[in-house]
């Protein structure tokens, strides 16, 4: 097992006492997978300042046969293999032993949609286990006995459930207090206000004719902010209208004006929102 804590130890920065940052447990085949993951960005930053904790597992330490085989055939017939669930089963039980309120989420494409919700959600949990299936899938008793929810991340079919692993933990760490520099760095990201960020723009001012929209460059505070929320509720409108379907989650200003845009609107580009979860 590697046990991912921080890599270069920064004078000034002790571990918090007393407060337990969040931790994940990955089980995988493949624990190299996650080296790039965790050795860059935010994720890199959150491991260093104690915010949070990874250990990523190698699922065949829970094997106890001489070749640590963690897949066999499927009962029925049919091509592929099936991870097992002893090995699964010991490593969970292992991992969990002692904590409280553990959450143990299998990557399935048959789970339901991953979203900011259940990040959000995930985030509220001291630990939270993940298993990445591969082949075929994982026996199907893990998700029955062992899982306490089947999370997929999109409507396709990955080789693995480690870029689904690393796809939840990065929006879940992102949402551990104090991660991200400004306490309100999350607060107007896209979803989190019930509709799309705002667009944005850096310098040159003009790239091949290119534009900054002129409210951005008045400097004037409040005329941006009402910009910003206007192009962030035309930007929903225009690729996730499903978003705007319950307008409560919006304040009185994006209602008033999503009311005057609804006059205008263009027509949506018939992106597909994947579906809602809890
Ligand atoms: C090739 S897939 C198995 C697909 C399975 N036979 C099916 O059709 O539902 C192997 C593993 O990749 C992971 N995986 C694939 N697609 C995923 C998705 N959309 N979200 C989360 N995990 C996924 C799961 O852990 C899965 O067990």
């Amino acid at each position: 097992m590697r046990e991912h804590t921080p890599t270069g130890e920064r004078a000034g920065e002790p571990a918090p006492r007393g407060k337990q940052a969040m931790r994940f447990d990955v089980l995988t085949i493949f624990p190299a997978f996650f080296d790039g993951f965790l050795t860059h960005g935010i994720v890199r930053r959150a491991l260093e300042r104690h915010q949070v904790e990874i250990g990523i597992h190698n699922l065949r330490d829970w094997t106890y046969d001489r070749h640590q085989v963690v897949d066999d055939r499927p009962y029925g017939g049919e091509d592929g293999m099936v991870l097992k669930p002893e090995p699964i089963c010991r490593a969970v039980e292992a991992l969990t032993h002692g904590r409280s309120n553990p959450a143990v989420v299998l990557l399935s494409p048959q789970g339901r949609c991953f979203n900011q919700a259940v990040a959000q959600r995930l985030s509220r949990h001291p630990q939270v286990v993940l298993i990445c299936g591969r082949y075929e899938g994982v026996d199907e008793r893990i998700a029955e006995h062992v899982a306490t929810e089947e999370l997929s991340i999109g409507d396709y079919i990955l080789s693995g459930g480690e870029p689904a692993a690393m796809v939840v933990m990065d929006a879940v760490i992102r949402l551990v207090p104090e991660v991200l520099g400004s306490p309100t760095s999350a607060q107007h990201e896209s979803f989190q206000t019930g509709r799309l960020d705002y667009p944005v723009y850096t310098r040159p001012a003009t790239y091949r004719g290119w534009s900054v929209p002129a409210e951005l460059l008045t400097g004037h505070h409040a005329e941006v902010a009402l910009w910003r929320r206007r192009a962030a509720l035309q930007k929903t409108l225009r690729h996730r209208p499903d978003l705007l379907a319950n307008p409560t989650r919006l304040d009185e200003t994006d209602r008033r004006l999503l009311t005057e845009l609804l006059g205008s609107a263009a027509p949506a580009t018939g992106a597909v929102p994947c579906a809602t979860s809890p």
